[in-house]
């Protein structure tokens, strides 16, 4: 007989893997918009917290289309965070689109065309429309296979038999070829819940039948119940989709599908470039959509790190884009202060942040500031937490000390290395002496700093 045992040991691959910020989970904010002590792992910051809070707000009730927000203060007081938070507490329909400063440097793109692409990266567009639909589960799935008209040995499949199955009846479909390809690419199986559109051939997958949910399965698979209703329907199909998503189906030969190839008949097809005329040609159709009240636009985030990493050109650019009638909510953030800005003249000239004052004078600026020991242990703790480490109360006093003297990077940081130290000894918690060892392994950056110093003519 075979033996089957559960395993117990295995830990779900989204917990076994953590990034700088796994931890982070929304703002953590009461009803009243007030920060909770300790919740939604942000720890802390209050007032930066609360003021994002209100960001959220407005963009949420569309009032912030067109402003910026300036994210200022210290390495490592949590606006990356905080950004991240926003667009968590934005939810997943909301475009997120996080750059770098420097991002927009390359030798291919210009910087302005690059900025341009994030902006419509950053804006989405909720197209609501009622469509001639076949849909059900899969029962069956046969390509009919032909003879070669061209003559030779090969097969061609002439059509495909595809079998819908809903609450209330079955029908069986014969398809073009060219219907085949795409259920191929949506990666169609028996057991599916697919539809496909009568007009345009554009087949949908919807996930998996949950009549086989029990079934082994590796993926993470999202499972749906059996469509109610005929097969043969209308169905009203809501889909979100970026600005830039439509430039990039318009600028392709064939254009994409469902509603990209809709919005793509509507424009001259065969470009293969993303234009300014294009991205006009594309405004006009959105706007068109807008006014039938097909389409709802849902201006985003675009997030900006490391703002005095942009130049002069890029900002006035930023300032023109920011009026257009249609423009995301950007979110700059930077921990620089008196710099000079980018590619201006007179270098002895320097700016706040490094932009520009006639930017500055349109941004809302929250300040987020350094933490204090207490804070820092809880954050510490928490990410020790999440990564499965187990520490003393005084390693964890001690790392909250480095926190405040060095930073909070640092002490973060010590805390992988440490539980590897911690372990080969054969401990299962994290002591004072892994964390001086750790200390006496990985410099800090001024300790780093002094070294050089000290040996002079080294690297
Ligand atoms: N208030 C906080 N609560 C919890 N974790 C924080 C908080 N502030 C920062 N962190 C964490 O500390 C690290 C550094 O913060 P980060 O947002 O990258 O700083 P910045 O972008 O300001 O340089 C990240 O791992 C971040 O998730
Ligand atoms: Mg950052």
């Amino acid at each position: 007989m075979v033996q089957i045992n559960e395993m117990n040991d295995v830990q779900p691959s989204s917990q076994s893997r953590t990034a700088a910020h796994t931890h982070i989970k929304g703002l953590g904010l009461d009803e009243h918009g007030i920060a909770k002590k300790v919740e939604g792992g942000f720890v802390g910051q209050a007032d930066a917290r609360e003021a994002c809070g209100i960001i959220v707000d407005l963009i949420k009730s569309k009032k912030m289309s067109g402003k910026a927000i300036l994210l200022a203060g210290g390495p490592g007081t949590g606006k990356t965070a905080l950004a991240l938070a926003i667009s968590q507490e934005l939810g997943p329909k909301v475009p997120f689109c996080p750059i770098v400063g420097s991002e927009l440097y390359s030798a291919e793109v210009k910087k302005t065309a690059a900025l341009m692409e994030n902006f419509r990266r950053a804006i989405g567009l909720r197209i609501k429309e009622i469509k001639e639909v076949y849909e059900g589960e899969v029962i069956e799935l046969t390509p009919e296979e032909a003879e070669n008209p061209l003559g030779g040995y090969g097969k061609t499949i002439s059509h495909v038999v595809v079998g819908l199955k809903t609450a209330k009846g079955t029908k069986n479909l014969r398809l073009d070829p060219s219907i085949y390809e795409s259920i191929q690419k949506e990666r169609v199986t028996v057991g599916d819940v697919i539809y496909i559109e009568a007009n345009t051939g554009a087949v949908k997958r919807v996930g998996r039948s949950d009549a086989y949910a029990t079934e082994f399965d590796l993926e993470a698979e999202e499972y749906v119940p059996l469509p109610k209703g005929e097969v043969h329907k209308t169905k009203e199909i809501i889909q979100d989709v970026t600005l830039h998503d439509l430039d990039v189906a318009n600028s392709r030969p064939q254009g994409g599908q469902d509603v990209l190839s809709m919005m793509g008949q509507l424009l001259k097809p065969r470009k293969t470039e993303i234009t300014e005329k294009l991205r006009t040609e594309v405004n006009k159709v959105v706007s068109k959509y807008i006014d039938q009240g097909v389409a709802e636009l849902i201006p985003g985030v675009l997030f900006i790190d490391e703002v005095n990493m942009l130049d002069i050109e890029v900002f006035t650019y930023l300032n023109r884009a920011l009026e257009s009638s249609i423009a995301p909510i950007v979110v700059l953030a930077s921990n620089r202060g008196l710099t000079t800005i980018r590619g201006s003249d007179d270098d002895s000239t320097k700016a706040p942040h490094g932009c520009p004052p006639d930017l500055i004078d349109r941004l809302l600026i929250i300040r987020t500031l350094p933490y204090n020991q207490e804070e820092i242990k809880t954050i510490v703790s928490k990410r020790a937490t999440l990564e499965g480490l187990a520490v003393t109360p005084d390693a964890l006093d001690k790392l909250a000390v480095h926190g405040v003297s060095i930073s909070l990077r640092y002490a973060l940081q010590l805390l992988a290395p440490a539980g590897v130290l911690s372990k080969t000894a054969g401990r299962s918690e994290i002591t004072v002496d892994d964390i001086e060892e750790c200390e006496l392994l990985f410099l800090d950056s001024r300790r780093s700093i002094k070294v050089l110093e000290e040996t002079k003519g080294f690297l």
